[in-house]
């Protein structure tokens, strides 16, 4: 990463295996990347090792300070959580939840920064409420959410290792997520 180039931060994927949300929030953030952007990505894996959050801590982890330190050098996020039972998963929930240590923050939360958000779930139905939900959770960190949000069927859609999909609609819509974040985001480095 560049001295003074803006970083794009990623959050989300599943815990245990390959994950489809995973692999899309790659395709989004890689096209932030791609207009200029460095990029930090969160996934499955690193959010696995999030103790639960508790708000009454006096110390965090090593893994919770790295996640909280890249978010308040982001100059933008994107999220992409599974929809599991109709909302957003417990794993993204828990890693969006240790953002309250920002609160004290000059710039809290997500505050003045576009917010990039992927859905994905077996069948439509959850990806419709699972993004509602993301943007109610990022209007509530005083976020930005983009004007678009890419919803996935992997009942359909299903993604490969090198960054491509069965449907190269799915992974257009994926690069416009990460696209639109990077044209919202301040140019400047934050912090
Ligand atoms: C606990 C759990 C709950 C789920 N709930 C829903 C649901 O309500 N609606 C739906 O369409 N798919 C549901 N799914 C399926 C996942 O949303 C879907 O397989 C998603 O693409 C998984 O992403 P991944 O490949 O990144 O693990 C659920 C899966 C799990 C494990």
């Amino acid at each position: 990463m560049a001295a003074n180039q803006p970083l794009v931060v990623g959050i989300g994927g599943t815990i245990g295996a390959t994950s489809s949300t995973e692999r899309a929030l790659k395709i989004a953030l890689d096209a932030a990347g791609a207009e200029g952007f460095a990029t930090r990505m969160f996934g499955g894996a690193d959010m696995a090792r999030l103790p639960l959050y508790d708000p009454r801590g006096t110390t965090r982890t090593e893994h919770e300070q790295a996640f909280v330190d890249a978010v308040r050098q982001a100059s933008a996020v994107i999220i992409a959580s599974p929809g599991y039972h109709g909302s957003i998963s417990g794993v993204v929930k828990n890693a969006l939840d240790l953002l309250e240590e920002t609160a004290r923050d000059e710039r809290p939360y997500l505050a003045d920064m576009p917010v990039g958000l992927i859905a994905t779930a077996y069948g439509w139905q959850a990806t419709g409420s699972t993004i509602a939900a993301l943007r109610s959770i990022v209007h509530a960190l005083r976020g930005w959410p983009t004007p678009f949000a890419a919803a996935i069927n992997t009942q359909e859609t299903k993604f490969d290792a090198d960054g491509g999909a069965n449907d190269p609609a799915v992974v257009e819509q994926l690069r416009r997520v990460g696209q639109q974040v990077a044209r919202f985001a301040p140019l400047a480095a934050h912090g």
